[in-house]
């Protein structure tokens, strides 16, 4: 397949590596030149091109621009109604790409994460996308939604990685703090929640693992005790998402 990448900044050079070696040829815009160049250099199957060019020539264009950026950059280029454009840009909704991006009529938006560079991302996408089953299922957990405000509410959570990111340095702190040594405190903490998640959690194993560290008056127990009101706090702040990712109470019953 011809991918083409649009904005070629963090999160766009995450999914060209998750793409690589799989026989697509791919197309990145020059900004930013430092990442297009070393993309291109690393990698056989990438060539830079320039907006217009890149839009013209691919199959499926990923739109990986800052929203802003996207609506002064988008309406100038040549879509085609054969084409697909999947988004993966944050506050840019579907009404607002199909204008943007006319007359193209494939359009989707996803929510890749960088670890997409390895595998193994999840990519919740509205609506289903068979371009981005046939790029990236094979080795992504792919998440089709039924509405626009479910996908939304991924974004909401997604920003939970960096809370849970939090907790976990404080933790490694403590315990180096009587070990004396950061570096096996750290490999401690990020080990021992690697062993608890699940591969692939669906069916409640995140609730039987839970469940497994619940004995009454254990350690576990004991933490979870304390740091209850976090959990207060964490469907606050997540709560504190709803205007800006457009979730009102109406779509809560549906997701
Ligand atoms: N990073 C993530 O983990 C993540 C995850 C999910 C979604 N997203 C979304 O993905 C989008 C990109 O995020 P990012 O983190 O990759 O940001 P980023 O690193 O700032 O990438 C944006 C890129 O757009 C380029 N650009 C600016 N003007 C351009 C133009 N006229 N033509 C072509 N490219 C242009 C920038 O180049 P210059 O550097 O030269 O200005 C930059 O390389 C955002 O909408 C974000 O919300 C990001």
């Amino acid at each position: 397949m011809r991918v083409g990448f649009l904005g070629t900044g963090a999160i766009a050079a995450a999914m060209v590596r998750g793409l690589a070696g799989q026989g697509h040829r791919i197309l990145v815009s020059p900004r930013n030149a430092s990442t297009a160049a070393t993309l291109a250099a690393e990698l056989p199957e990438v060539a830079i091109a320039p907006n217009d060019a890149l839009v013209a020539g691919s199959d499926v264009v990923f739109l990986c621009l800052l929203a802003r950026t996207a609506e002064e950059v988008l309406p100038g280029l040549p879509f085609r109604p054969d084409q697909t454009v999947i988004s993966v840009m944050v506050d840019a909704p579907l009404a607002n790409l199909r204008r943007l991006c006319a007359p193209a009529r494939e359009i989707a938006i996803t929510i890749p994460l960088p670890p997409i560079a390895g595998g193994g991302c999840p990519l919740p996408v509205y609506p289903a996308s068979p371009a981005l089953d046939a790029l990236f299922g094979r080795r992504n957990l792919i998440l089709p939604q039924p509405s626009e405000a479910a996908l939304n509410a991924h974004l909401g959570v997604s920003a939970l990685c960096s809370p849970v990111l939090d907790q976990l340095l404080t933790a490694a702190d403590w315990l180096a703090g009587f070990t004396g040594n950061p570096e096996a405190a750290e490999a401690y903490v990020a080990a021992m929640i690697r062993g608890y998640l699940p591969e692939r959690a669906s069916r409640g194993e995140l609730a039987s693992a839970l469940a497994q560290l619940s004995t009454e008056g254990g350690l576990n127990a004991t933490l979870r005790a304390a740091m209850a009101p976090a959990k207060n706090d964490l469907r606050e702040g997540l709560d504190g998402f709803r205007t800006r990712l457009g979730l009102d109470d109406t779509n809560e019953g549906q997701t």
